[in-house]
């Protein structure tokens, strides 16, 4: 029997943008997303835009009540910047009643709400003016930040900054699945540069509001596996794990951007514009928790011919693909629950041991209607297999010291995903679009239930 540290919190995440529709509707502005599905609405799969997400505006009561269901005790969603404080400026009533409402139905269902800022939803009125590239940006963060700290302190303990910042960098200015989709690595340093700034402006804003709860940041993390010992894979490896993983675990977790990351920056003519008092600053906000969203291993090898200074990331390391490697069949990513430890003794051995959870994990599957059994319940035993394998290594790391305080997969319902639509499904609610956003536990959820209640499986 394995069992996890008592209290362990078991849940799901979502976000604003993925989950609640009504993308321009109750004082709601646009986001990059809202404006960008306007403007080109084919590049979204099968024309699927912001307004078909899963509809919790309206069914959060329900959702509240599934997640019980299930035995979650906490759950990870976001605020939708947007919805919130859609001029920049003024607070949105109607946005503060729902979220409110949304947080106290969580609260009394005993379900503990770990409240996110940012997931990946540029308001498009900060973005006219350039969005993380401006520095204006860092202010407009901060501000939402307080704003959202002091209307809803009250309800939610434990806050995150942004969801995987390397994310919304990587796509929006390498390679374009976000927008302004658009390759530039000076203008992604320069993001990436403001992203960490508005994360630290937003830290010292709760110390100075919320100084009894717990603020964190959710980051994609796996440590990067080389191809071969030869020394230039290795050298990719370490570019890899400073670009990826180092240069947000670093500033937010010990205080410093790494010196090698610096000269890595400065060799390839990438150093962003600083301000004096940023390191300063960094130093003094360091987070409570990391959380650590994992699906897949990155593997990378040494490039053929790098450019000098380098254009893209695969003048510093490139993808590899392990040829034993297993794969999901149905989202095409590897399998590799091995990593799941590594990341968590690396939190325990580089990262002061910091308390830290798994803030998403799971298996998306492309088509799922296929595994529909005559009941109409989705027999996703593959779920649970993936999940189970993964807190395996979880547990042992667990053993091994590291400071894991939850897990969390990805996802509660299955949800609309950015430029992917719903194409992969990863709830364990299935989410039927064309019977009113009509809920349905999967297998998985009786699983889900069974292992909270046993602490272990
Ligand atoms: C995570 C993101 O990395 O991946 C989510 O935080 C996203 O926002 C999820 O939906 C799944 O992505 P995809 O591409 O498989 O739909």
């Amino acid at each position: 029997m394995i069992k996890f540290p008592a209290n362990f919190m078991w849940g799901a995440a979502t976000s604003a943008p993925q989950s609640e529709g009504y993308a321009l509707s109750y004082g709601k502005s646009a986001s990059t997303w809202d404006q960008w599905y306007q403007m080109a609405p084919e590049k979204f799969k099968k024309d699927q835009g912001p307004d078909s997400a899963c509809d919790t505006y309206r069914l959060y009561s329900e959702d509240v009540a599934n997640m019980t269901k299930i035995g979650m005790n906490s759950f990870r969603t976001s605020i939708a910047w947007t919805r919130l404080i859609p001029d920049g400026k003024h607070v949105n009533q109607v946005a503060v009643d729902y979220y409110r409402d949304y947080f106290s139905q969580l609260k009394a269902a005993g379900i503990t709400p770990i409240i996110n800022l940012f997931h990946f939803d540029m308001p498009w009125w900060l973005m006219e003016k350039g969005g993380w590239e401006t520095r204006e940006s860092v202010d407009a963060f901060a501000f939402y930040a307080k704003t959202a700290f002091e209307l809803f302190g009250d309800l939610v303990d434990r806050w995150t900054t942004f969801n995987e910042p390397i994310v919304h960098i990587e796509c929006g200015y390498l390679t374009g699945y976000h927008y302004p989709d658009i390759v530039d690595f000076k203008k992604a340093v320069q993001v990436g540069y403001h992203t960490l700034m508005a994360h630290t402006a937003a830290v010292a804003e709760f110390k100075k509001v919320k100084p009894d709860g717990q603020i964190g940041i959710i980051l994609n993390i796996t440590p990067a596996y080389a191809k071969s010992d030869a020394p230039a894979d290795q050298v990719a490896k370490e570019k890899a794990d400073l670009l990826l993983a180092k240069s947000f675990l670093d500033p937010t977790v010990l205080g410093k951007i790494p010196d090698a990351l610096v000269e890595l920056l400065a060799e390839n003519d990438l150093l962003p514009v600083i301000e004096a008092a940023d390191q300063q600053l960094i130093a003094a906000n360091c987070v409570d928790f990391v959380g650590v969203n994992y699906y897949q291993p990155l593997r990378v090898q040494a490039p053929e011919n790098p450019q000098v200074p380098a254009v893209t990331t695969d003048d510093l390391y490139l993808p590899y693909i392990w040829p034993e490697r297993k794969i999901n069949p149905y989202r095409g990513w590897e399998i590799y629950p091995e990593a799941l430890y590594d990341v968590a003794m690396m939190m325990k051995d580089q990262y002061r041991n910091i308390p830290w959870y798994v803030s998403e994990n799971g298996m998306g599957v492309a088509d799922e209607e296929r595994f529909m059994d005559d009941h109409g319940q989705i027999q996703d035993d593959y779920r649970i297999e993936f999940m189970t394998e993964h807190l395996e290594q979880l547990h042992r790391a667990i053993q091994d010291g590291s400071s894991c305080f939850g897990y969390h997969t990805w996802t509660f319902n299955d949800c609309w995903s950015w430029l992917n639509g719903y194409q992969n499904r990863y709830g364990f609610y299935r989410v039927d679009l064309d019977d009113n956003a009509k809920r349905t536990m999967k297998k998985s959820g009786e699983w889900f239930r069974q292992l909270s209640q046993n602490n272990g499986f």
